[in-house]
């Protein structure tokens, strides 16, 4: 039986161990969780989600604060059109982000970063033009698209110098969102370099209805999709993503023409990992029926997360002066409207409780968001139980190492540390 080690993921003439370490969101996959995949020989992501408040905390700049002083005056005010965010600004905050982590890199695999279109920052196209420029700018080596069809993201950047060196690529979670990137761009003539297929059983966000994800399965739309790019007579590699747990898993899509696997959960529960530690104790602590896919998330995506998850329920106040990521072109949020909502139906009441929508801006910068792939609920088998109740959290290597190297769907368990 093979593993995923007798497969390389190739670039032209670069090989890489296919493994590739997924964005997660507002800085759970951290620098220190990529720079482990690329001294591992494979592919880290960052991510640039609410990249001033990452920038903040490592850099001590103080992005947040100045932008809430500028617009403490609108707190109060539902309309929220005059936030916007400084374009130098962003451009700073995700060069340094990005460019403190290129220069830590070692061994060789890459780093990219991930870019949420869904990020629509009050001004959708102007901040996601400033974003990619400023990742390439600061010699990130890839880009991978997300959340969102991404149809002009590529035109956004056709005038970077690096606009056809860095590596480039999506992530669909079906065929025809792949046909119609590539058509909406034929006329750059410039191919993705590289197509993740994010099946349903991912972390974060997803891309099927929330009534019918079920219905879906990644290894037929990997099928499909492979067949589509073998059929256009199409060099680009074709990379699965969602619920690929273990090393033999990843085989199977390898053996099946996948040119790699991107997974996160296992990952949510190293010690490289964002998260604090009492979450990750969280996501080992987690059974199938505490997991849940729900409309919370003001994207309009249905998103996965733990059910005891702090941001379900709590009607806080948008805090879009301070972040207001999720603005859209007009300034508007669907959790402000629910908030609104709420506050007109109880207007004595102390606390008020916002279950269909979440401010997920302020939930995810404080942790309060627990999303999570469909077999959270497996990690616990994937490390000793300590004498006090908790698990032994993992290392990125061990992880990674256990991916590349398993075989007959076993699982590594890590030396005992007590
Ligand atoms: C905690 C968590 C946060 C995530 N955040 C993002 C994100 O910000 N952007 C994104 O494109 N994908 C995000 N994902 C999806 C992963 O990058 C990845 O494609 C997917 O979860 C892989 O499936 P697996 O978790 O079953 O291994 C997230 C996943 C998890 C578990």
């Amino acid at each position: 039986m093979k593993c995923v080690d007798d497969f390389r993921l190739r670039f032209g003439t670069e090989e890489y161990v296919p493994i590739m370490i997924g964005g997660m969101g507002v800085d759970i996959s951290t620098s220190e969780l990529a720079l482990e995949a690329a001294r591992l020989g494979g592919i880290g992501h960052i991510s640039d989600a609410m990249v001033h408040d990452v920038a903040d905390r490592k850099f001590d700049t103080s992005f947040i604060k100045d932008k809430t002083r500028q617009y403490k005056y609108n707190i109060n005010n539902m309309d929220k059109a005059v936030v916007q965010f400084d374009l130098d600004k962003l451009a700073e905050a995700t060069r340094l982000h990005v460019a403190s982590t290129m220069q830590a890199k070692q061994g060789k695999g890459l780093i990219f970063v991930n870019c949420m279109e869904k990020l629509s920052m009050n001004a959708p196209k102007e901040t996601l033009r400033v974003r990619l420029a400023a990742a390439l700018d600061a010699g990130i080596d890839g880009i991978t698209l997300s959340a969102g069809l991404h149809l002009g993201s590529f035109a956004l950047m056709a005038d970077h110098p690096r606009f056809r060196e860095a590596k480039l690529g999506i992530i669909v979670s079906s065929v025809r969102a792949l046909q119609l990137f590539l058509r909406k761009n034929a006329k750059l003539n410039r191919l993705p370099d590289y197509v993740i297929v994010e099946g349903p059983l991912a972390g974060g966000h997803l891309g099927f209805g929330l009534d019918d994800w079920q219905e879906y399965d990644l290894h037929t739309i990997m099928d499909e999709v492979i067949a589509y790019v073998r059929e256009e007579g199409l060099n680009i590699p074709v990379i699965a993503a969602g619920g690929v747990f273990t090393g033999s898993d990843a085989v199977s899509f390898l053996e099946k023409g996948a040119a790699g696997v991107q997974v996160a959960t296992r990952f949510t529960v190293t010690k490289e990992c964002g998260l604090p530690d009492d979450v990750k104790q969280e996501y080992f602590k987690a059974s199938e029926q505490d997991i849940e896919v729900n409309g919370v998330s003001p994207t309009g995506y249905p998103m996965r997360m733990l059910k005891n998850t702090p941001a379900i329920g709590s009607g806080i106040r948008p805090g879009c002066e301070s972040y207001g990521y999720l603005l859209d072109a007009s300034g508007q949020c669907s959790y402000i409207n629910a908030y609104n909502r709420e506050i007109t139906l109880h207007p004595d009441a102390k606390d008020i409780k916002v279950m269909d929508k979440t401010c997920l801006c302020t939930h995810m910068r404080n942790f309060n968001c627990w999303t999570c792939g469909h077999y959270t609920y497996r990690l616990k088998d994937t490390t000793h139980k300590k004498a006090d109740g908790s698990y032994q959290l993992l290392t990125a290597e061990h992880v990674f190492k256990d991916y590349q190297f398993s075989k007959n769907n076993e699982i590594a368990l890590p030396a005992r540390e007590d």
